[in-house]
């Protein structure tokens, strides 16, 4: 497999492989580094990009000069290693503060306290030049059904995510906010627990041109959902600003695995719409490719490199077989069969009126209608000969 490249548009969360591997049973099994010096080793892999939340860089209680001074050197190694900082996000979810989620907590200070913290990223997020401003609210939610008026609680969070769309509009930044769901964990439930969620919350935003969806594989995956579709949904609706890649295998706690190493099959046909787009034409994700997994904590320091390499080299595994698979004229023969072109034909004639559709005398053999075979096993089995045949 060929090396990743810049023009593969690679990137990586700092927090991914800066994670030193604490989790609730144990204790960190990996030192952490300076956040400047995973940029290096990244850029060194052949990623293009990386991201961070502002904790990752600073400490939440750092003065100013300690704040100036850290993003300084960050945003030198960025440019000494040729890395764009694509994406910045705020942490809303560390300290103990935010225990009761930050823009819906019960306590007005705190969300007060929360909103400005993340407005103070947003222009710093500006001043990087990055593109996307990731909003993840772990812990926005509850454990306990009791403890908010949940009404308030979805009003509380309109108005925060407008106040920042609103601010970001208002400066004139180049700037677009990534919604992005989960739908539990740290939060017993977290609000907008999946795309669909989120979309139809987007739909309500006064400033909502500004705002759109940052899906993760993981996180749909945990809610048994399909992470295509829901990136297709996303698409379709002029909203997929952002992507999060990792592996889950099945419903349960977020494993943040590298992508690919969970449900294999959906991850070939989540790189199969990123590269080849959806079959009819149509809006295609031109953004970057951002990995948000975590390095297992059983492994060291090596293998943080490693696991890293490991999700480029996923991807472009999965890319050259998502190809050869569209290419196939076998596979156009197939989707031919399956009817998936079909699909792209309006189901109304163009400006046919209720009168002509409902009177259109059109001869339906219902029998043989019912008895059309679509293949779609063997279509289903023509991918599988690509990835693994
Ligand atoms: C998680 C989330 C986070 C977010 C990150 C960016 O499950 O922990 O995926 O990693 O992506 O906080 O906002
Ligand atoms: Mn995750
Ligand atoms: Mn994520
Ligand atoms: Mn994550």
């Amino acid at each position: 497999m060929r090396k990743p490249q810049p023009s593969d548009k690679f990137s990586f969360g700092l927090w991914t492989v800066g994670w030193t591997a604490g989790d609730p049973f144990g204790e960190p099994t990996r030192p952490a580094l300076d956040p400047w010096a995973y940029a290096e080793k990244l850029a060194e892999l052949g990623a293009w990009g990386f991201t961070f939340h502002d904790n990752d860089v600073w400490a939440f209680d750092a003065s100013d000069a300690e704040r100036a001074a850290r993003v300084e050197k960050l945003a030198e190694a960025a440019k000494a290693h040729d890395l764009t900082i694509e994406m910045v996000t705020t942490n809303t979810f560390s300290h103990p503060i935010f225990k009761d989620g930050g823009l819906t907590n019960n306590d007005r200070n705190i969300r007060r306290f929360g909103l400005k913290k993340i407005l103070r990223n947003v222009d710093l997020a500006a001043e990087l030049g990055a593109t996307t401003f990731v909003m993840w609210g772990g812990r926005e939610g509850s454990e306990y059904d009791s403890s908010k008026d949940l009404n308030a609680a979805f009003d509380r969070y309109k108005e925060g995510l407008d106040t920042v769309a609103g601010y970001i509009k208002e400066k004139g930044y180049n700037l677009r906010i990534g919604l992005e769901p989960k739908p539990n964990e740290p939060r017993g439930d977290i609000f907008l627990p999946t795309v669909g969620h989120a979309l139809a919350l987007i739909a309500e935003l006064e400033n909502g041109d500004v705002v759109g969806l940052n899906p993760e594989t993981g996180h749909e995956q945990m809610a048994g959902l399909n992470y295509t579709h829901a990136l297709a949904q996303g698409l379709n609706a002029g909203k997929l600003f952002h992507i999060d890649l990792n592996g889950q295998s099945g419903i349960k706690y977020d494993q943040d695995k590298v992508f690919g190493h969970g449900d294999l099959i959906s991850a070939f046909f989540t790189v199969d719409l990123l590269v080849n787009g959806f079959p009819n034409g149509g809006p295609k994700y031109e953004g970057p490719i951002h990995f948000d997994y975590k390095p297992a904590r059983t492994d060291g320091m090596d293998s943080v490199w490693e696991t890293a390499a490991a999700n480029m080299e996923m991807y472009l595994m999965l890319a050259e077989k998502a190809k050869a698979f569209r290419e196939d004229p076998r596979t156009q023969e197939l989707m031919r069969q399956s009817g998936v072109f079909e699909l792209a034909e309006p189901t109304l004639a163009a400006g046919e009126s209720y009168d002509d559709f409902m009177n259109a005398n059109e001869d339906v053999d219902v029998d043989a209608l019912a008895a059309r075979d679509y293949h779609f096993v063997e279509l289903h089995q023509q991918a599988m000969r690509h990835l693994i045949g």
